[in-house]
Parts: C-alpha cells; structure tokens; sequence
C-alpha cells in the first residue's frame, strides 16, 4: 500500500478491497462445499462502500434491530436476519417488513409478537448451550446469568408451534474446535427439537479468516449437521469478514515526556479503535514492535483527556517526529461501527483503497457529526 504521508488527511480508516475480497472468496468456498448460507453481521461491519463487493458473495444482512434491519435493505438489498434481545412495539411492524427471519430471545417475546409475524416472515428462537469458552465475559453469550437466549430449563416445547429455526451464537473469535464443543452442547440441551427445525443459525465468532483457521473441519461440521438433521445452516460472522482489512491512519501532534516519550496522536483509543480499551487487545502497528525491541520506543496515546486514552507502548528504528504518521493494522472491524465523538474528536474519515490501487474518499467527517448528537 502506498500512502503519501504528507497528503493523506488523518484520522481515516482506510479499507484494502483485495484483502477484502480474499476474505469474501473464502467465505465463499465454505458456503458452496458445505451449503450453508453466510450473513454479514452488521453489529461489526457496516462498511456500506464496500456493499457492492460483499453482495457478491454473502447471502444477506443479521441486523440487531430496525435501523439495523433498514440499512441492510436499503444498501445491501439481499436477505435481513434480524434478532433483538428485546423488541419494541412500536417498532415491530416496521421490522417484519424489513425481514425474511425474525429470531426472539424468549418464550415471551414469541408469544407477545406471534400473531404479527406469523406468515410473514420465518421465525426462531434463540438458545443459550451455556456451553462456551469464549474468551472473556464481556464477550461470552453464554457466561453465568446471561440474557442472550433461552437456556434448557426455561425452553417451551410446548410454545413451538410456528417456530422454525433456533438460533445460538456462543463463540468470540474462535476457531471450529469450540464451534464443535459448543455445537455438542447443542445437541445433547436441545437436539430433539432440532428435526422439527427448517433451519439453525450457528451466529458469528467463527474466526474463519484467520490464518490457521481449520475451514475444511468447519466444512465438514456443517455437512454432517445438515445431513443428520435435514435443516438449512446459517453462519453469521462480523469480524471473519472485516477481519485484516483496512488500518486506521493517525499522526504525531506532539510528544511529550514523563518518564517515558508519550506521542500523541490525532485519533483516540477510546473513541476510534475502542476495543484496544475494552477487550483489551494490543493493535500492530505498521513496522514497529515491542517496547524495547527497535531502538526508539514511544507510548502511544490518543488527543483526548481520558487518562487511559492509549493504545500501548511501541519500539520503531527510527525517532518519531512530530507530523509522521502511524499505521494501525486491522482497524475496520467493530471500530467504524462503534466510534465516538467523545471529547468532540473528530471521527476518521473513510476510505478505499480500491483494487486498482487508487484511494477513494468516500465519507469526510467534520463538526456537524458533533453537533448533531449532542
Ligand atoms: C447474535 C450475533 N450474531 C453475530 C455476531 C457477530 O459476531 P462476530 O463478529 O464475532 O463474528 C454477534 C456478535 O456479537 C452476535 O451477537
């Protein structure tokens, strides 16, 4: 990739089409040898310049509400998958229009909506394994006292009537060996409900982009799912499908030191990338390492005045100066998505790198974004 420093205005989250594409290609080839269909998960990429290529591969959109749900149909135009840990009334309707499956997260909220999407669309209900081992609880569906899905002892097998599909989604960035502790759980909770089914959505966290991936197990999984039971399989991943492709370029406006040299950048941890904060995960940045590693070591940290605003400590061969920018790597998903005006940053802009090389703006983000939500 080649960035002119000088001219590239920063922030700005910059996504790589043919890093996309092999991510899409991939996917692709779990769906035709296995037969499932795969949803975009737009809770962790919503990246709708990139819709056009993401078409192409993927059946359609999970969405986490209406206005997810609107987006999917307004710029995807292909199937919506929509599940809510609680719908509103007031918005149901609208939603019905919008979906080819509606998933509910309990017995409840089945029976409360039953009547308006009956014969209107495919309805499911989601299920709690309580079987997982995903790797914090933060991002574990299925750690103790759980609201997401309904676990064996609250299930209703006497309020399926009309339902024709279970949903689970229990894995955060994983790979298939927890699918298959997860999908066992499955069976033995739930497994004589399954034949009755037209379909189950296995939900997102399968890691199937990342380099190490088993895909050929996933493949066969799928398969012998479907053979033994005769239901249709749908993956909903977020992050396999953002996953490596894009950065999100920032630059020096000063360093400072206490202790250490603190470079502070135009972008912010807290308000850009907030899973560095959350999860917490440490980003790579483009052509440095470890603090200590290379010679000149900095603490990389954000313009905002939230104390822990920082992104970590990093070693680079060369001093940074105030100006140079920092790349970093693996930015597109579940940032975009999640960013804030806090502090009344500036939001990054948005751009592609388009398969020619050329990079195409496609949003400037400027004081109205501010302003408007506040
Ligand atoms: C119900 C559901 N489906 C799909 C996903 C997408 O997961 P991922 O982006 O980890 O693949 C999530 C993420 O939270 C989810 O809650």
């Amino acid at each position: 990739m080649n960035i002119d420093p000088k001219t590239i205005q920063t922030p700005i989250y910059l996504l790589e089409e043919d890093r996309l594409r092999k991510n899409l290609q991939l996917l692709k080839r779990v769906k035709d040898k296995s037969g499932a269909k795969i949803l975009l998960a737009l809770k962790g990429f919503a990246f709708k310049a990139s819709f056009g290529m993401v078409r192409e591969y993927l059946d359609g959109c999970c969405a986490s509400g209406l206005y997810e749900a609107r987006f999917s149909n307004e710029y995807f135009k292909k199937q919506t998958h929509t599940y809510s840990p609680a719908f509103k009334d007031e918005e149901f309707d609208e939603i019905v229009t919008l979906s080819e499956h509606i998933v509910f997260n309990s017995f409840a909220q089945w029976q409360k909506f039953k009547e308006k999407a009956l014969g209107k669309v495919s309805c499911g209900i989601r299920i709690n394994p309580e079987v997982s081992s995903a790797p914090t609880d933060l991002y574990n569906p299925c750690a103790l006292y759980s609201r997401l899905g309904v676990t064996k002892d609250e299930f209703r097998s006497d309020l399926l009537e009309g339902i024709e599909g279970l949903h689970f989604h229990a894995l955060c960035e994983q790979n298939v060996e927890a699918l298959e502790e997860v999908l066992n759980g499955i069976e033995k909770k739930f497994g004589e409900f399954i034949p009755q089914m037209k379909w189950i959505n296995f939900g997102g966290g399968h890691h199937i982009t990342k380099e190490g991936y088993d895909v050929e197990r996933l493949i066969e999984l799928i398969v012998d799912f479907k053979r033994r039971y005769g239901v249709e399989v749908y993956l909903e991943p977020g992050e396999a499908i953002g996953w490596q492709t894009g950065v999100l370029i920032a630059r020096v406006l000063d360093i400072v030191h206490n202790g250490i040299d603190i470079a502070i950048l135009d972008t912010s941890a807290e308000a850009h990338m907030p899973d560095t904060i959350i999860m917490p995960y440490r980003a790579e940045v483009r052509g440095a390492k470890e603090a200590g590693v290379k010679p000149y070591t900095y603490r990389l940290a954000g313009n905002t005045c939230l104390a822990g605003d920082v992104m970590g400590d990093y070693s680079f061969d060369e001093p940074l100066c105030v100006g140079d920018i920092v790349i970093f790597e693996d930015q597109i998903h579940y940032t975009i998505v999640k960013n804030t005006t806090f502090n009344g940053i500036k939001l990054p802009d948005l751009a592609v790198l388009k398969e020619n090389g050329t990079i195409q703006i496609v949003k400037h983000f400027g004081y109205n974004e501010y302003a408007s939500r506040n």
